[in-house]
C-alpha cells in the first residue's frame, strides 16, 4: 500500500462501487452509488476531528454531549465529475462550505489549466476536503490541491472513488503530506489515461453525456 493511503474496504464501498463499474449501469443509478458511496467515503475521511463538548438538556436530564469543534469543513469539487462525491458528501456534511475548482487539459502541453476558481473567504481556519471520482494521471489532483494549498487552509485531504497506481505515485511524489482516500486501487492506466479496469469516463457516466 503506497504511504498516506487510506482504501476504504467497507463492503458496503465495495459492493456499491462493483455495481459502479458494470458498463450496463444506468445514469440514474450510476448517480446514486456514486453519492451513497460518498457518503461512507465522507464518514471516513471526517474520522479524526476534534469534538468539545456542550451543555445540553435532554427531556430527562442535563449533560455535557459531544459536538464539532472550530469551523465549517470546506469540501471543494474538481469539476465537473466531482460535484458527484460532493453531493453525497453534503448529505452527512449539510453545513460544510463548498468550492470548486475547474481545470482543462490543455492539448499542447497536455497539463492542466485552471478556468474557475472560487472558495470561501477564510480558508486558514478550515480543514478542506478535495473531491474527484478518479485519481488517474494524478495530474488534475495535483494542479486542484496545490492551487487550494496556495490559500494556506488549516489541512488539506484528497477524496477519490478509483485510484491508478500510476496516478497516486505522482500525487505522492507532489504532496506526500496529503492524505489520501479510496474505495479501490486498480491495476494501471491505459494509453489513452483511463483507469484499468476502471469505471469508464465519470463524468460522462454521471451526467448522461456520452
Ligand atoms: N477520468 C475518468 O473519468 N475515467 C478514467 O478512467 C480516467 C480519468
Amino acid at each position: 500500500m503506497p504511504a498516506n493511503v487510506h482504501v476504504i474496504s467497507h463492503p458496503l464501498v465495495q459492493h456499491k462501487l462493483t455495481l459502479m463499474r458494470k458498463k450496463d449501469t444506468s445514469t440514474s443509478s450510476f448517480r446514486s452509488l456514486l453519492a451513497e458511496i460518498s457518503m461512507l467515503l465522507g464518514y471516513e475521511v471526517t474520522r479524526d476531528l476534534p469534538l468539545v463538548t456542550e451543555r445540553i438538556e435532554t427531556p430527562i436530564a442535563e449533560m455535557d454531549s459531544p459536538v464539532l469543534d472550530g469551523k465549517k469543513i470546506v469540501i471543494v469539487s474538481v469539476l465537473r465529475a466531482g460535484n458527484g462525491i460532493l453531493d453525497g458528501m453534503l448529505r452527512i456534511l449539510p453545513s460544510a462550505r463548498v468550492g470548486h475548482i475547474g481545470l482543462y487539459r490543455d492539448h499542447e502541453t497536455l497539463q492542466p489549466v485552471e478556468y474557475y476558481y472560487r472558495m470561501p473567504g477564510d480558508l486558514a481556519d478550515r480543514d478542506v476536503i478535495v473531491v474527484d471520482p478518479m485519481l488517474a494521471t494524478g495530474n488534475s489532483a495535483v494542479a486542484a490541491v496545490s492551487r487550494v494549498l496556495q490559500d494556506k487552509p488549516k489541512s488539506v485531504k484528497f477524496v477519490c472513488l478509483l485510484a491508478a497506481p500510476e496516478g497516486l505515485a505522482v500525487f505522492h511524489a507532489a504532496h506526500p503530506e496529503v492524505p489520501v482516500f479510496t474505495a479501490a486501487i486498480d491495476q494501471k492506466l491505459n494509453e489513452i489515461g483511463y483507469i484499468v479496469p476502471g469505471l469508464g469516463d465519470a463524468g460522462d457516466r454521471l451526467f448522461g453525456t456520452k
